[in-house]
């Protein structure tokens, strides 16, 4: 569904071509000083116009509609707009009788009974998530002074990122990214097992970025490889501080007082400029689709301040959760 969370709870709504995005805030702590200027800075990070972005330019101006009075959060539900203006919804009309491999026309269609709206994918457009940095935002802020971080390490396996981004340009390709994630200054003792351990509620949110298919948390799945002796991290200080960090900053779905890392592997995008077989559900057969259009070639180098909303979120319920 569209909400998350119990008690920071978001709920994000739009399409992509649609009158525009945004998101709904309930639960949001009272007294948090907040004004359009704060959203800028994670705003732009998120915009396209970087080489490897798609050349869809939005003005993304963040239309706040309730919660806030005398540049204060009220505790009464925060609203936000963002309406779309450089919309361009012939490039999709093709997509509707021949799916997108690795897009969601062809499930979308069938989970919604074709009444979906496929232009410019829709509630499956990356726009959406315009919604959830905003809302990260505001959880950073009620989250402090936890610190989060993400940065893009790598693009299609290679840390030359610029180059690789070449590469696939040059080939109407497109490629993946892996995403590092570490979050400080964490207390111990955050989280509620099982079902919302620290690790079910952020990869929760995590695997609903579009695109996101890899989640792992400290050593992740290396850890299958490693003996206790190796993985276990040895306590070194009263407090907690461990020599090594495989666990990831959680123990039994628990915050430990570690960093958290977390490893997010975003997919290469789905819309290519080359030829691929795809069923044309108009003429009942195989064809073959060039998705050209406006597109991220890698969509990793926009997700890292997208992640970090996710985390912000996760944590503002968490840490409301234990209040
Ligand atoms: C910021 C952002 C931008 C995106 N841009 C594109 C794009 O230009 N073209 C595309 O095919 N997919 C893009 N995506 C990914 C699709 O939204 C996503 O692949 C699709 O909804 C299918 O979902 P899945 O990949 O999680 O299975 C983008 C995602 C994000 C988060």
């Amino acid at each position: 569904m569209n909400s998350f969370g119990r008690f920071f709870r978001v709920h994000i709504f739009g399409e992509s071509h649609g009158n525009g995005v945004g998101v709904c805030i309930d639960g949001c702590p009272e007294g948090i000083p907040l004004s359009a200027d704060d959203f800028v800075s994670d705003l732009v990070r998120r915009k396209s116009g970087a080489r490897g972005t798609t050349p869809r330019i939005e003005n993304d101006m963040p239309e706040i509609l309730s919660g806030i009075y005398n540049g204060y959060t009220t505790g009464a539900p925060v609203s936000i707009l963002f309406r779309n203006e450089n919309t361009r919804s012939s490039d999709y009309e093709r997509f509707t009788a021949m799916p997108r491999p690795g897009h969601a026309d062809f499930s979308g269609r069938i989970r919604y009974n074709g009444f979906n709206d496929p232009r410019g994918g829709g509630h499956f457009s990356g726009r959406v998530t315009l919604g959830i940095v905003s809302a990260g935002v505001i959880a950073k802020k009620t989250v402090s002074p936890v610190n989060i971080e993400a940065v893009l390490v790598k693009v299609g396996g290679s840390t030359d990122i610029q180059s690789k981004i070449e590469e696939v340009l040059s080939e109407n390709d497109s490629a993946g990214g892996l995403i590092h994630c570490r979050i400080s200054g964490l207390r111990a003792g955050i989280g509620n097992p099982f079902f919302d351990s620290v690790e079910s509620v952020l990869a929760h949110i995590l695997f609903s970025i579009p695109g996101v298919k890899g989640v792992e948390f400290g050593a992740g799945f290396a850890a299958a490889e490693m003996k206790g002796s190796e993985h276990n991290d040895p306590f070194i200080s009263p407090t907690g501080e461990t020599l090594t960090n495989n666990a990831g900053g959680i123990n039994g779905g628990i915050s430990n007082g570690n960093d958290i890392k977390i490893n997010i592997a975003v997919k290469p995008t789905s819309s290519i400029g080359r030829e691929q077989h795809t069923f044309n559900f108009e003429t009942r057969k195989m064809d073959v689709l060039k998705a050209e259009g406006r597109h991220d070639a890698c969509i990793a180098l926009r997700i890292p301040v997208i992640v970090e909303a996710a985390a912000a979120i996760a944590l503002a319920d968490l840490m409301s959760a234990k209040k």
